[in-house]
């Protein structure tokens, strides 16, 4: 494709109209910090807000993974657009003039700006072509059946909701005739069909009843056309063009995000009617993929919304809601199974869809199923076992193996051990003879399992353990020892790291959130009151007892109630609360070991920084871009420095040398054995 060259006074207005806190924030939800604003980086897999848009600089920046830039920038890295394409859209949107460099390309330009402007057009003119013939004579009968539904007028607005009339060319003869759309524009947008053989065209969507699909920014891009009667298909779906992509799309987002956001949980159903009734119930923070299986794209982009990770699978409960619930766990397993997602699953009770359900039951039982939904690994187990006579011998043996295969895929032991201990008692059916020796023979399974699950590409041992060890260590560290516990905060504040993984994070903000607490309640009693003084760590050399800041010695107990709520996360941070001879040993050597740790998750950072800077420069055109290749070229030497001075610092105290020193265990014992 010729690319025309804009004008660098277009370049120039445009940059100084664009608002980039305008443009993050249609992609990204943004939060108020101080001047600036924070929000979950879209560019790398985000787990706590790292990613930060300074309004005053109109600059974006992660802190994680270092992508940075202005509004240009991310649109391109976002969209994987070209720079002229990108200044063009801005350009229109903020109504900027625009010049290019030979006149002679303007027209190239005007056809390119104009495709998908044009295709957004003639979407949203159809759109209300259909919302105008449903309050037509025409559209009784579609009026009729959406009240038969019991949907209220101001949902259908909402929603937008439509009828396409019966005959053959009625959109063709209103958009192409009457409104002189160039024919070839209303067949991408998937509306028109060329006739076979012939010439001449007739409308996709005949008699039906119309849902439009928005994209993130509410523009139509697609519509579902459902039958009124028993006609096949029940619902027909725009084709893919140059604007709807099924895979990418979830039907409702537009209208869920906020919600989701702020309850910071998301539900999947599987059905344009179930978003409608749920949203119309007041339980908006729902969405539907679009008669596709939930994909990878998808669920990324809803976890971009949740900071908690929650998201609920509602699939109808007959066969093919199974089997698209299993594809859907599929798809996210390794997400799953790393704690990166909080997948439920909610089957209702009756084989009944969302829709349905709420028709005869009010919006709070259905939140009740929300809350009461199963983990996936639960669902799963159960639906193993429902498959199964379990006085079948060969069944019985299937099924253990299943199970085996499901728990192996589990990264984490105490999980592991938890769940082998409960599928062994519901295996043996209160036979307490058979459980135990189930219990030893799916362990033994369970480890095979683990073995030939090596190479699966979820298991990345090398980065992951080091990751998991040092945060783990860290977390244990603070809480139990108070001293600690400032050194712990600032240099984790100094390097700007964050937990990565799921449950670690979790526990963390637990951490903040009971020394808020603390420190607010604290500043109201007199500053040198018994409560303030206490101090786990008080017997220790007073070299190493510098003041916490917020001393909160029963912190394990406070951390243990909250965790009764959470009892997914419990079972993953439960083991922190706990020292065994190991963890003691580091216990003492305190200091080595945060400083250890900080170092492993700064490298991992690092490490993820490079690749990053090193993709991009991949993508970058030396000659077209001298200066953003040679800025990422410097991003790369300084990570790669990092890394060195990191590794050299590890190398002169390993973990290992230190655990060969005899007398820490004892050392330990002594100072705090009149505690346990
Ligand atoms: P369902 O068959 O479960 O329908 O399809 P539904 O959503 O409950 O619809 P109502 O309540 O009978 O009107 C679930 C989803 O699968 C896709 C649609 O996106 C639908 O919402 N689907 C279904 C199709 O794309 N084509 C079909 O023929 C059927
Ligand atoms: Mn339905």
């Amino acid at each position: 494709m010729n690319i025309p060259r804009l004008h660098p006074d277009t370049i120039d207005d445009v940059k100084h109209r664009v608002d980039i806190v305008d443009v993050v924030s249609e992609h990204v939800v943004l939060r108020k910090q101080g001047k600036d604003f924070v929000g979950l980086c879209p560019f790398h897999d985000d787990k706590s807000p790292s990613f930060s848009v300074s309004p005053s600089k109109q600059f974006y920046y992660c802190f994680s993974c270092g992508a940075g830039g202005n509004s240009i920038k991310f649109l391109m890295e976002l969209g994987k657009r070209s720079f002229s394409d990108v200044v063009l859209d801005l350009a229109r949107r903020y109504q900027v003039p625009v010049k290019t460099l030979e006149p002679a390309q303007r027209q190239e330009l005007q056809r390119q700006i104009s495709l998908r402007e044009q295709l957004y057009e003639v979407l949203a003119l159809t759109g209300r072509f259909y919302e105008h013939a449903l309050r037509q004579s025409q559209g009784e009968a579609a009026l009729a059946y959406l009240k038969s539904r019991q949907l209220r007028d101001d949902t259908l607005q909402q929603f937008q909701l439509g009828y396409a009339p019966a005959g053959w060319q009625t959109l063709y003869g209103y958009l192409v005739e009457q409104k002189r759309y160039p024919v070839e524009l209303v067949e991408q947008a998937g509306l028109i069909i060329p006739r076979q053989g012939e010439r001449g065209y007739y409308d996709r969507f005949r008699d039906r009843l119309m849902i439009p699909i928005h994209d993130l920014q509410g523009r139509v891009i697609g519509f579902g056309g459902r039958a009124l009667g028993d006609e096949q298909p029940k619902y027909l779906n725009s084709p893919e063009t140059e604007l709807f992509d099924k895979g990418k799309t979830l039907y409702g987002m537009d209208k869920a995000r906020t919600a989701i956001a702020k309850q910071d949980q998301a539900i999947v159903v599987e059905g344009y009617f179930d978003v409608i009734a749920l949203h119309a119930a007041g339980i908006t923070n729902t969405v539907a993929s679009l008669g596709t299986a939930l994909s990878l794209a998808q669920v990324r982009q809803i976890l971009r919304y949740t900071e908690s990770k929650q998201v609920i699978l509602n699939f109808d409960a007959d066969a093919a809601g199974t089997k698209a619930a299993e594809r859907a766990i599929g798809e996210v397993a390794d997400l799953a199974y790393q704690g990166e997602v909080q997948l439920r699953i909610l089957n209702i009770p009756d084989g009944k869809d969302p829709d349905e359900f709420l028709r005869i039951h009010p919006p709070a039982a259905y939140q009740q199923l929300i809350e009461q939904a199963p983990l996936w690994l639960d669902w799963q187990i159960q639906q193993v076992l429902n498959q199964t006579d379990l006085s079948q011998a060969d069944q019985f043996q299937q099924s253990t193996q299943e199970i085996a295969k499901l728990l192996g895929n589990l990264p984490n032991a105490t999980l592991r051990t938890h769940y082998i201990h409960q599928c062994a008692e519901r295996l043996s059916q209160n036979n307490a003879r058979l459980a135990v020796q189930l219990e030893s023979d799916l362990r033994t399974q369970v480890r095979g399992q683990r073995w030939h699950g090596r190479s699966q590409k979820w298991q990345r041992p090398g980065d992951r353990t080091l990751l998991e060890e040092s945060e783990a260590n860290l977390l244990r560290l603070y809480l139990h020892m108070p001293t600690y516990r400032s050194l712990i905060k600032e240099s984790l504040e100094e390097r700007d790291l964050d937990f990565s993984l799921g449950h670690h994070r979790f526990l963390w903000q637990q951490v903040m959130q009971l020394e808020e607490l603390s420190l607010s309640q604290q500043n109201s009693l007199p500053l040198n009151s018994p409560d303030r003084s206490f101090n786990h760590a008080s017997s220790l050399p007073t070299a190493l007892a510098a003041p916490s800041p917020v001393p909160l010695p029963d912190l394990i107990s406070l951390l243990q109630d909250c965790c009764t709520d959470h009892p997914e996360q419990a079972t993953l941070v439960y083991p922190l609360f706990q020292l065994n001879e190991k963890t003691k040993r580091d216990i003492v050597r305190a200091p080595l070991v945060i400083r250890a740790s900080i170092a492993s998750m700064e490298r991992v950072m690092c490490e993820k920084r490079r690749r990053h800077f090193l993709e991009l420069w991949k993508q970058t055109d030396y000659v077209n871009a001298p200066d953003l290749c040679q800025y990422y070229q410097q991003q790369i030497y300084a990570e790669n420095q990092r890394i060195e001075e990191l590794d050299q610092q590890q190398r002169q105290v390993t973990f290992d040398d230190l655990a060969q020193i005899p007398w820490v265990g004892e050392f330990y014992d002594a100072l705090c054995g009149a505690q346990e």
